[in-house]
C-alpha cells in the first residue's frame, strides 16, 4: 500500500505546493513511484509548479461526473515515476464538495498503486482540508517563521485533532455528544486545554478511556519549517511544539528545516520545478535530504528518526548546513 502524505498549513503562501512539487520529483528521481495529488480545491496550482498544462481531467471532473473512473484522472508526467492528479482549476464551485464524493475520493486515494501519494492541500481549517489531512495519521505541517503562520497552523492542528478524535469515537454514542458539548462550552472557559477536556470525558465515560488513549497515541503529524535560516526561526517551531504539547498532549516530531530560496519565485514564474533545473541550491539539497528521511522512516508512521535522535538536533543540523 502506498504511504499517503498530506501536506497542510494554517496560512497560505508558506510553500506547500512548492515543497510537494519538489519532494515528489526528488522521490521519483530516487526510484520511488509517486503520485502527487492537487487537493487545494478552489486554489489548485500544482500543475503550474509542475509545468503541466491546465487541460487535464482532475478532481473537479471527478466530483461532478460519477461515471468517470478514478484512473482517468491519474496522468503520467514528463518525469519518470511521477504521476499527477490535477485539482479543480477548470471549475467554479467544486470546493463545495458533497460529503459522499469526498469519502469516495479518499477511498480511491487509499487504493492508488504507488510507493508514495503526496497530497497538496489548501490552506486553513476548512472541513475538506481537515478531512484530506486525516487521510493519514502522519501528515506534514508546514510553517514559516512568522507569527501568523505559526498561530494559524496551531489552529489547524487543533481543529484536525478534534475532528480526528470525534471521527474515532463510536457513531451515535453519548460520548460524542459530550465531546461536542465540552468543546462548545470550553469556548466560554478558555482556560481548559483540549488535553484536560479529554481527561474529563474519560472520567465520565471510563469504558471509552482506552479508545480515546489509543486515538491520542496514534496521531503523528510532522513539522516542516520552510524559509528558516537561523536560531530565531527555529524558536518559532519550538514555541509551536511547546503549546501543542501543553494543550493537546502531542509530541510533534520535526521533519526538517528548509532555507529561504531566492530563486523560488523566479522558477515558479518560469513553470520549471527548481529540483529539475538547480542542483546547486541548498533548498533542493535540503529537500533531497528530507526525501531520504522519508525513505528511511524509522518506524512508519510513528517516528522518522531513530529513538535516540532528537529531531530538534536534526533541525539545528539543517540550519548549520544552510549557513555553511
Ligand atoms: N523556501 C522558500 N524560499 C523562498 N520562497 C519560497 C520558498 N518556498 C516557497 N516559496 C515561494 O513562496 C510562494 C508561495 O509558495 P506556495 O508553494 O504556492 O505556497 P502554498 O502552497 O503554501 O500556498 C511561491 O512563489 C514559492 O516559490
Ligand atoms: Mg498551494
Amino acid at each position: 500500500m502506498a504511504k499517503i502524505i498530506p501536506v497542510a498549513s494554517g496560512k497560505g503562501g508558506v510553500g506547500k505546493t512548492f515543497f510537494v512539487t519538489n519532494l515528489s520529483i526528488l522521490l521519483a528521481q530516487k526510484g520511488q513511484r509517486v503520485v502527487a495529488v492537487d487537493l487545494d480545491l478552489g486554489g489548485s496550482n500544482l500543475h503550474t509548479m509542475l509545468g503541466i498544462k491546465n487541460d487535464l481531467y482532475g478532481i473537479g471532473h471527478y466530483i461532478y461526473d460519477k461515471t468517470l473512473p478514478f484512473d482517468k484522472i491519474i496522468h503520467r508526467t514528463e518525469f519518470d515515476n511521477l504521476k499527477f492528479i490535477p485539482g479543480d482549476a477548470l471549475f467554479v464551485g467544486a470546493a463545495n464538495i458533497p460529503y459522499f464524493r469526498k469519502k469516495k475520493i479518499l477511498s480511491e486515494i487509499s487504493k492508488i498503486d504507488a510507493d508514495w501519494v503526496i497530497l497538496d492541500l489548501g490552506s486553513g481549517s476548512t472541513l475538506n482540508t481537515i478531512d484530506f489531512f486525516l487521510a493519514s495519521n502522519c501528515g506534514i505541517l508546514v510553517t514559516t517563521p512568522e507569527l501568523t503562520a505559526v498561530l494559524n497552523l496551531y489552529s489547524f492542528l487543533k481543529n484536525s485533532f478534534y475532528r480526528y478524535i470525534f471521527n474515532g469515537l463510536k457513531k451515535n454514542a453519548e460520548v460524542r455528544d459530550r465531546l461536542v458539548e465540552a468543546v462548545k462550552t470550553r469556548l466560554e472557559k478558555e482556560n481548559t486545554t483540549f488535553c484536560e477536556l479529554l481527561k474529563i470525558i474519560k472520567k465520565d465515560f471510563p469504558e471509552e478511556e482506552k479508545r480515546i488513549d489509543d486515538l491520542v497515541n496514534n496521531f503523528f503529524p510532522k513539522l516542516l519549517l520552510n524559509m528558516g535560516n537561523n536560531e530565531r526561526d527555529i524558536a518559532f517551531g519550538e514555541n509551536l511544539r511547546k503549546i501543542i504539547k501543553k494543550n493537546m498532549g502531542l509530541e510533534v516530531e520535526y521533519l526538517g528545516l528548509l532555507p529561504e530560496e531566492h530563486q523560488a519565485r523566479r522558477y515558479v514564474i518560469a513553470r520549471k520545478p527548481l529540483s529539475v533545473v538547480e542542483n546547486e541550491s541548498k533548498w533542493v539539497e535540503g529537500c533531497s535530504k528530507i526525501a531520504d528521511r522519508l525513505l528511511e522512516f524509522h518506524d512508519y508512521p510513528v517516528t522518522i528518526f531513530e529513538d535516540d535522535v532528537d529531531s530538534l538536533d536534526v533541525v539545528y543540523d539543517d540550519m548549520r548546513f544552510v549557513i555553511e
